[in-house]
């Protein structure tokens, strides 16, 4: 594949770049810029943080799992690109030597560069924007006392990447790239519509779709595969939609875990406020709706609040489309309801007033997969509960809905001895598997203990871990 960027204020362009090769590698191997540490390869300690910026902002994403088709049209600041041309050091790194933020250095970088980045957009939960940064010698406390330093000062100007690149027509790039790996390599695509990916994997329903790569990234890192033909759906810009009308918000396939947490602090804060703990601000930042979704685990964390909301999946192939519940698309264990060359186009969650409570279990508060994951979407009338939708991640081999629990729910008062006779009801409607993030046993009663929970909240007795720590 032919790709353009921009890399340290400096004009790339790359032919026949091969469609997995990672940003990482090529910094290190081709272009000597080892500032850029590898460690877990994997997207969990963000060593290999670097900076991206488009016409859509800066974010800070981990080069490890970014194939270098995703990055065309993008500018990339490297830790090395971070100091004024004279020398001068950016302020995050000024701040990292006065408040001695580093011991042994490795993981230094890639802290420098998502310091860098919330400083340039703002971010002001630092505690959020440095979780993705794994640091074993130094300890969090000087680091975040260097990024809240740094904070009030001015972004220097040389960090500020030329905009007018990323609206330029791109000669190597538009609409349509053809692979030019010759006619022995699998195809790969990057299509700039959903038309255009619509035509393309309904000729190559063999295909693997790549959205953010955090979870088809570790398959070639971790897991050496050869992902054969490919298609990129980063430049799909229709893709990225996200349409709100009376009814609905219709929310594209492409729309990132960082966009989707915005959009549901307005709608369903509990929502949004459990994905603050999806991965880490690297991984939001590149892990798509779409891909959460189609990859059909059991542990992903969207499906089990939208199907609580009452969401429709539209999936499309060639110029068919059709909808269908969210919860029908999940078959089985990794199998669902998708043809060879359908692919998830949107999602549609009704309009509705918010009573959406998301509890997320898992070993570690940040960067961590759920354990158990309960979603509740209670509605109430005159002390009553009128409709009850409870869905539950972890408890079976597919994100699924409590149905024996809601009817023990629906029409009854809303009173704690309501809620204490719906708990057996959690054995019939899940049976779950032992693993090393969970027992059976233990996921039963944390999944109930999630149905208390949701009683304790509602007359505002202290339940999360962060209001009862001394
Ligand atoms: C460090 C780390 C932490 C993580 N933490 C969490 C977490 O807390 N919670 C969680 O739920 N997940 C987590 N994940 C998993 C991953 O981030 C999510 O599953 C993510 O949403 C995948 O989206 P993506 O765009 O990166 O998908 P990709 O990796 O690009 O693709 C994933 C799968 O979906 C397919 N696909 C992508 N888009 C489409 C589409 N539009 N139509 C059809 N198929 C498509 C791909 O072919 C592939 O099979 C984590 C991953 C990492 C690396
Ligand atoms: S090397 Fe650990 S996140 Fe990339
Ligand atoms: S300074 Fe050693 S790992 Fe952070």
């Amino acid at each position: 594949m032919d790709i353009a960027f921009l890399l340290n204020g400096e004009r790339v362009a790359l032919t026949g770049v091969a469609p997995t090769a990672t940003l990482l590698d090529w910094l290190r191997e081709t272009r000597g810029l080892t500032g850029t540490k590898e460690a877990c390869r994997e997207g969990d300690c963000g060593a290999c943080t670097v900076m991206v910026t488009d016409a859509d902002g800066s974010r800070a994403l981990n080069a490890c799992i970014l194939f270098l088709p995703q990055i065309h049209g993008k500018a990339i600041r490297t830790v090395e690109g971070l100091a004024a041309p004279d020398g001068r050091l950016h302020p995050v790194q000024e701040a990292l030597i006065d408040h001695h933020g580093s011991q042994c250095g490795f993981c230094t970088p890639g802290f420098a560069v998502s310091m860098a980045t919330a400083h340039k957009t703002g971010e002001t939960d630092l505690d959020s924007a440095l979780a993705g940064n794994l640091c074993r010698c130094t300890g969090y406390a000087p680091i975040l006392r260097a990024a809240e330093a740094a904070r009030h000062a001015p972004v220097p100007d040389w960090i500020e990447d030329d905009a007018s690149f990323f609206l330029a027509e791109i000669p190597s790039g538009g609409a349509d790239p053809q692979d030019r790996r010759g006619a022995d390599s699998p195809p790969a695509f990057r299509p700039a519509t959903v038309d255009a990916l619509a035509n393309w994997y309904d000729a190559h329903p063999d295909a693997t779709l790549i959205a953010g790569a955090t979870d088809v990234g570790l398959w070639v890192t971790k897991g050496l595969r050869d992902l054969g033909p490919v298609a990129f759906l980063s430049c799909c810009e229709d893709l990225k939609r996200i349409e709100t009308t009376e009814t609905e918000i219709r929310i594209g396939a492409g729309v990132t875990i960082a966009r989707l947490l915005d959009l549901m602090r307005a709608h369903h804060p509990q929502f949004a406020r459990m994905l603050t703990r999806f991965g880490s601000a690297q991984v939001r930042a590149a892990a798509t709706l779409g891909g959460n979704i189609a990859n059909g685990s059991p542990i992903g964390d969207s499906p089990p609040a939208l199907i609580a909301l009452g969401a429709t999946l539209h999936l499309r192939k060639g110029d068919t489309r059709r909808a269908l519940p969210l919860e029908d698309f999940f078959l089985e264990y990794r199998k669902q309801d998708r043809a060879p060359g359908e692919f998830v186009e949107a999602v549609t969650v009704p309009r509705q007033p918010d009573s959406l409570r998301c509890y997320k279990l898992s070993k570690r508060r940040d960067q961590d997969i759920s354990a158990v994951l309960g979603c509740f979407n209670l509605t109430l009338r005159d002390g009553r509960i009128e409709s009850a939708r409870i869905a539950f991640g972890g408890m079976a081999g597919i994100p699924k809905s409590a149905g024996e629990v809601e009817a023990a729910l629906i029409g009854r008062p809303f009173t704690e001895a309501t809620l204490e006779a719906a708990l057996p009801a959690f054995a019939t409607d899940f049976q779950p598997m032992s693993d090393m993030r969970a027992s059976a046993g233990y996921r039963l009663q944390a999944a109930r203990n999630m149905l208390m929970r949701l009683w304790h909240e509602s007359r505002n007795e202290p339940a999360d871990i962060a209001e009862v720590a001394p």
